[in-house]
């Protein structure tokens, strides 16, 4: 069975006294063991201070994670955050090809390929995004444009797999509160195992698929109970302690 893994993306939301918070309050209801892997992706302007509450709370289940990371090792990149920065604060995973990265900063699929590289070199695990848009649903071709985003992905070799997530997050339920429904996230998540499947045998078998978009508590359990479903990538929700909880829980 494929470890569950929750990941909270917290986008470019919460302060000093957030963080401190929902950190503290995370550790102090997960203390116990779980059997999910948790993550929290907090701005990267946190990531120090989220990194010394992990690190002092003697904690082993939240792991850290970034939003989002630069293709490069070091050089003239105002602005930018390289993979080895993060790597050097604890972060275990990178989220790389989010949706909004996409859409609003103009990232490719050959970028993003080269951020989920960037990320490996760096002996994190990126966490990639993958989804459709509600024109391309409509039009019939989510399979045809989730093939295209990951096609520079399995130019690499097999191995990289290993050490990487999938979240699929179809555009039109992220942020929407439109999530899709069990059955919609599993006939993509049982085509994206087969596809990598035909792709790196049975590698394929342990790579963690996450859900993403508009994840909340009650919706949370069906989604679980899919087959191919691994777990989530949560947004809005990650902000709101006791809902990221129950997510996790289910997760569990
Ligand atoms: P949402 O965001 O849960 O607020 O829809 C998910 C994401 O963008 O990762």
């Amino acid at each position: 069975m494929v470890k569950p893994l929750v990941a909270g993306n917290w986008k470019m939301n919460g302060s000093r006294i957030f963080a401190e918070e929902l950190v503290g309050g995370v550790l102090a209801d997960l203390s116990r063991s779980v059997c999910a892997d948790i993550a929290l992706c907090p701005p990267s302007i946190y990531l120090p201070q989220v990194c010394q509450i992990l690190t002092s709370g003697n904690n082993s289940i939240v792991r850290l994670g970034a939003q989002n990371v630069g293709a490069q090792d070091e050089g003239a990149y105002t602005g930018e955050i390289s993979p080895g920065m993060l790597a050097e604060f604890d972060c275990h995973y990178v989220l790389v090809g989010h949706s909004e990265r996409r859409a609003l900063f103009g990232e490719t699929n050959q970028q993003i390929a080269d951020k989920f590289q960037a990320v490996q070199r760096h002996k994190m695990v990126p966490i990639l995004c993958i989804g459709e848009s509600l024109e391309q649903r409509e039009a019939g071709i989510t399979f045809e444009v989730l093939a295209e985003q990951l096609a520079p992905l399995f130019q690499l070799p097999d191995e990289v797999w290993k050490q990487a997530v999938i979240a699929y997050e179809p555009v039109w339920a992220i942020g929407t509160g439109k999530t899709a429904t069990p059955e919609q996230a599993q006939e993509v998540h049982s085509w994206l195992r087969d596809t990598l499947r035909g792709q790196v045998n049975e590698i394929a078998d342990n790579v963690q698929l996450l859900y993403g978009g508009s994840v909340k508590p009650d919706n949370a359990k069906l989604l679980f109970a899919q087959q191919d479903i691994n777990g989530f990538l949560v947004g809005g929700a990650s902000l709101n302690l006791q809902d990221f909880l129950a997510i996790c829980r289910v997760a569990d």
